[in-house]
Parts: structure tokens; sequence; C-alpha cells
């Protein structure tokens, strides 16, 4: 049983049937939501009500963290500990990879498993432009340098031409991100891979138990990082975890996140300079918590996320991400679908305001290319892997990235998870919310632009004003 802890409460049962797809009388009452004013413009939201409340949490969560707090031992030393080390086995078993270990977040789970791959100072690793700053911004800090590749305009994930045409003879890796509700293209990239000698790191931050390909998330290449910061499918507040089916890489893991103290095996013998980044029992304990719960919510977004798109897909103007041939388990950390108008149009930041207004949250600029985010922050001082062996460093000033920049700033909608794990009501509100602004687009064209407000800015000016926000 979850626990309800704000309103919106805990996830009702899923329904099998779409009891609430227009019929007549529906229909009637649809059109006349849609004719009304949008609320952005004074009139009144389509809803109110709050969605399910995110992180969930159950009774026996509170009993497990008690009984840690209890045991006094809080920590993550020995590694692994005896939560982290269960919860680590587990997620492993999911994915179908030989090995997990616990740490940090997500990024440093990505540093740590550049680092243990054994990457050097210098060495180039192809990401894609449209993520979390974060997956560069792992790559820097490992010493290593970003190369910005196009995504793909339905997947929204690393297009393989793109990464073909970004190699160099300093190329060591390629750092798929399995982005929002989609994979990267795996085989596609394995092959490239095999072709020119490159590892494959895959950040799995969005893509807990997802499966894709015949394999698991995070369990294709030589490493899977994944994160369980306080938005994410699973979580501990923060948190992270790498899988690894290579004994190597998890013995070099084990010593980089604890201060570089030999493995339990040690077979490799491996000497590294590590640092602390040992994941806490008490996060772990909530995690073995997250996983028991992650099956059924993850049935729940898929649910609701094919009953959003069946919706969507009869709107003018937006057309929800085809579907992906070969995801064989969805993970849903975002649903997004794109905003295409025709003619005279309000901007996407301005739908996505008045979408918002109407008491759906979403986001447009979830994302922007790495390379235009304010919090890439790289310069040849901070970064001096830029100038190895270069006369000039590199400057991100010049990437150019369209379906990226396409999808940043005038297409992509983003609706958080937690909307799609409460009840089918929540997705007859999302969809009749949608409904109303595409109806009145016309409207919204002629409305301020400036009505767009905080829609309009980038993630890394808005969080002084969204302090309440954990997505
Ligand atoms: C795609 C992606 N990569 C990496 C990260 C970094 O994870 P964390 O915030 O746990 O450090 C995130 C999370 O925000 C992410 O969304």
């Amino acid at each position: 049983m979850f626990v309800a802890k704000a309103s919106g409460g805990a996830p009702p049962p899923l329904t099998g049937n779409i009891s609430w797809l227009p019929n007549n009388s529906d229909r009637n009452t649809i059109l006349g939501t849609a004719m009304q004013k949008l609320a952005i413009l004074g009139g009144k939201p389509v809803r109110t009500k709050p969605f399910s409340p995110w992180p969930q949490y159950t009774q026996a969560d509170v009993d497990r963290i008690v009984r840690v707090v209890e045991s006094r031992h809080w920590g993550g030393f020995p590694v692994p500990s005896k939560h982290a080390g269960e919860f680590a086995a587990r997620f492993a078993e999911l994915h179908g990879a030989k090995y997990g270990l616990c740490l940090a977040n997500g990024t440093i789970a990505l540093l740590a498993a550049i680092q243990a791959l054994g990457l050097k100072f210098g060495d180039e690793i192809i990401v894609p432009a449209y993520t979390w700053d974060g997956t560069a911004i792992a790559v820097l800090q490992a010493g290593c340098i970003p190369v910005f590749a196009d995504v793909d305009p339905d997947t929204y994930c690393l297009d393989p031409k793109a990464v073909r045409a970004a190699i160099t003879p300093r190329t060591r890796a390629i750092m798929p991100v399995h982005i929002a509700m989609r994979f990267a293209d795996m085989e596609a990239l394995q092959a490239i891979a095999r072709a020119h000698d490159l590892l494959i790191i895959e950040d799995c931050a969005h893509a807990h138990g997802g499966r894709f390909q015949g394999k698991g998330a995070g369990a294709a290449g030589g490493a899977g990082c994944f994160s369980f910061q306080e938005s994410k499918l699973m979580t501990a507040g923060e948190g992270g975890l790498v899988l690894t089916n290579r004994l190597d890489c998890y013995e070099a893991l084990q010593s980089i996140i604890n201060c570089g103290r030999p493995s339990l095996t040690d077979k490799f013998e491996r000497k590294v300079l590590g640092a602390n980044y040992r994941m806490t029992e008490l996060q772990a304990a909530l995690l073995l918590g997250q996983l028991d719960a992650l099956p059924e919510l993850c049935q729940r977004r898929t649910h609701h996320a094919s009953v959003l798109s069946k919706a969507l897909g009869t709107l003018p103007h937006l057309r929800p991400l085809p579907a992906q041939p070969g995801l064989e388990r969805e993970t849903l950390y975002h649903y997004i679908f794109q905003y295409r108008p025709t003619g005279t149009a309000p901007s996407r930041d301005l739908f996505v305001a008045a979408l918002d207004a109407e008491g759906i949250p979403c986001d447009g600029r979830f994302y922007e290319p790495v390379y235009r985010s304010d919090l890439f922050y790289v310069t040849p001082e901070n970064c001096p892997q830029l100038m190895l062996g270069r006369d000039e460093p590199i400057h991100y000033s010049a990437c150019r990235c369209p379906i990226s920049e396409r999808a940043a700033y005038e297409e992509s909608v983003w609706l958080p998870q937690f909307l799609l794990i409460g009840d089918e009501a929540d997705m007859h509100d999302i969809t009749q919310a949608i409904q109303k602004v595409v109806s009145n687009l016309g409207e919204l064209a002629k409305a301020d632009p400036k009505l767009a407000g905080l829609k309009a800015c980038s993630r890394a000016l808005r969080a002084k004003m969204e302090r309440v926000k954990n997505y």
C-alpha cells in the first residue's frame, strides 16, 4: 500500500479499459471546455487538483529506515554495505547485468564509470547534445572531452549517423542517453563501437527497469549509469549506481568510490586515486522499497502513456512520439509530445505556459542543447584538456545540432512522470487541457509573448525562482 502524504494521494488501482475516451455526450463536454477562455488569459483552469505526490513511499519504507537508524550503521563503509549490496545485486539482476555498485549520485556514476573503464585525459567521448548538462560535465570532470552529436527526431536519443560523423582519431567512447521515454539505437551504436574500437557507457538516468533490443538498460555496453535523484523513476533523494558485466570495471569502481582501497576480489590489482563517493545505508534502504514499487508504477505509466498518445494523435498541431520497435519494457521519466503548429502560432514556450496555467505541470525547455546551456561553463582554464595537443582550444560556441535545438526551443513538451501514476481521470484532465489550448491557439497567438514567463527562461536561471520544484 502506498502512503498518501499530500492531496492527490496514493495511486488507485489500474483499470484495463479506457472508460473516458470521448463518446457523444463526453465530446460535447470536451468541446465546451475547449471553447472556454484559456486560464493564462484569465479563464478558469481545467484542473486545480494536484496530481499524485512524488516521491511515493510505503509504511515498509518507514520501518526499514527506522531499523537502519536503530542499527547505528548509516554510512556506506565498508563497500558494499548491507542494504547497498543487496539493492545493487537486485538492480543488476533486473537489468541482466553481472555487477552493480551503488554510489553517491548519477553524475558521479558517469565519472566513476569513465575512470573505471580506463579512459584518459584528453580522450574524446561522443555525447548527445540534447541531455542534462551532467552527462557532458561528468565527461569533463573525468578529464575527457565531450563531443556533441545530434539526436534522432523521433526519439531525441543519439543519432547513429551523427555519431559516425563525430568520430575522430581521439574518440574513445560513445555515451548514449536513453532519454525520457525512448532508447538510443544500441544495436547501431554497438556496430559503430565495434568498427572503431570504442567503449559504450550508457547514461540510464531516465531508464530504470527498461529493456530494449533484448537487453536491460545499462547492460548492453561497458557500463550503465543510473541516477536516483528526487525526480527520477526510483529515488532516494539522491543516489547513483553503475552496472557492468566486466569484473575489471567492477573492481576499479569499488576502489574509485572508496578512497582507492582495493576491491573485495582484487583480481586485477589496479591502483587508482579514489575518493569517497559511497552511498549511505539510509539511501539504499529507501531504494529497496523503490525497487519493489517499480514494476507497478512502470505498468501504470506505460498504460497511461498509451492512453495519452492515442488521444493526442487525434489532435491537430501535435505529434506524439512514434512507437519505438524493440522497446520491450518501457520506461517513462517524462511523457514527451511534439508541438508542430502550422501557420501563425504561438511559440512552444507560450503553449507550455498556457498548458501549465490549465493545471497541468509541464515544460518545454526541460533541456537545452548542452553547448548552449548556462550551466555548461567551460573554459580552457577550468578544463585544460580542451587545449591538449591543439593550437586552438575547442570552442563549443561553434556547435550546431539542429534537431536538438528544435526540440529544445520549438517543439518538445515534457510532462513529468508523476502525472502518469494516478488514474484515468488524470489522463482525461490532461487531454482536455491540451485540447483546450490547441483549440485556442489563434487567441494565444495574439497574446503578449511575455506571458510565457519562466517557461521561456533556461532552467539554470529559473532555479532561483522555483524553489519548490523537485523535477
Ligand atoms: C540524463 C541525465 N544524466 C545524468 C544525470 C545526473 O544525475 P544526478 O543528478 O543524480 O547527479 C541526470 C539527472 O539529473 C540526468 O537526467
